[in-house]
């Protein structure tokens, strides 16, 4: 009976697995440069980037095929930047071609999708210092060859500098460290050029688990402003990601 009834729920499993590959799209509608709301029949709204590698998946994400394109759904819940755009952001500054430092980049999740938007012309350094995110990130850049995986400690930026070389665009930062916002800093003075454009997650648990997320933000705050980057939005990540902030801003030492 027990045998019966697991062979059924995988069965049924794999009825609705297959149904929702082949769910039929009805539109798709451009937010950002290369971010998209793709809309199937029955009304379900996604967010989703164009795929670079086509008929890759790289964190189980749906593949969604509309008038001979392949798009990559952009889930909320596993990438802070997705959150992001749901919850309001104004605009995405990333573009095609630019030159992104991403701190944190674990096994190449959110990376992927910015890989999507910039492009074959852009790059991404991503640093990270975990092997097990990173043999996984590896894996990614093979297929993806506008990432660069880096196996090294956000901390010590100049142990990666002669990699790097000249000033990016942008940086990404997501490493739930309690000295983030100082770590992201040293990395701005090394590497983001005047006016690039930069992201920061911040997770008030990793900071102090017993203050209130909304003081710990301000203090955040104050540390990125007063160092020479401009905070031009602040977005909380809820419910997708419990009391997380993300500051967006730019660099103007
Ligand atoms: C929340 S996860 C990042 C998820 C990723 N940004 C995404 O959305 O796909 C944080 C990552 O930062 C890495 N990390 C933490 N401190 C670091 C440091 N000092 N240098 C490099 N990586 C670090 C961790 O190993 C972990 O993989």
């Amino acid at each position: 009976m027990t045998q019966v009834c697991s062979l059924l729920i995988i069965a049924l499993s794999v009825i609705y697995f297959r149904w929702c590959l082949e769910m039929k799209i009805v539109s798709v509608k451009e937010i950002f440069k290369g971010v998209f709301v793709v809309t199937d029949e029955l009304g379900t709204e996604r967010l989703a980037t164009r795929n670079l590698v086509a008929g890759v998946s790289v964190y189980g994400e749906r593949l969604m095929n509309f008038q001979g394109v392949e798009y990559r759904e952009w889930v909320p819940y596993r990438s802070k930047l997705a959150a992001a755009i749901i919850n309001g952001l104004k605009d995405i500054r990333i573009s095609e071609g630019d030159r992104i430092l991403y701190l944190g980049i674990a096994s190449g999740t959110t990376s992927s999708h910015i890989s999507d938007i910039i492009g074959p012309k852009g790059i991404i350094y991503g640093i990270e210092f975990a092997p097990r995110p990173m043999r996984d990130l590896v894996a990614v850049a093979q297929k993806r060859k506008n990432i660069i995986p880096l196996l090294k400690d956000a901390r010590k930026p100049y142990e990666y500098a002669y990699i790097i070389g000249e000033s990016v665009d942008g940086i990404y930062a997501d490493i739930a460290q309690p000295d983030q916002s100082e770590i992201f800093i040293r990395n701005c003075r090394m590497f983001v050029r005047t006016n690039g454009y930069g992201f920061i997650a911040i997770k008030a648990r990793s900071i102090d688990v017993a203050r209130p997320p909304e003081k710990i933000f301000e203090e955040q705050k104050k540390i990125l402003e007063s160092n020479g980057f401009r905070i031009e939005e602040e977005i909380r990540l809820d419910p997708y990601a419990k009391d997380h902030i993300m500051f967006i801003g730019r660099w103007k030492p």
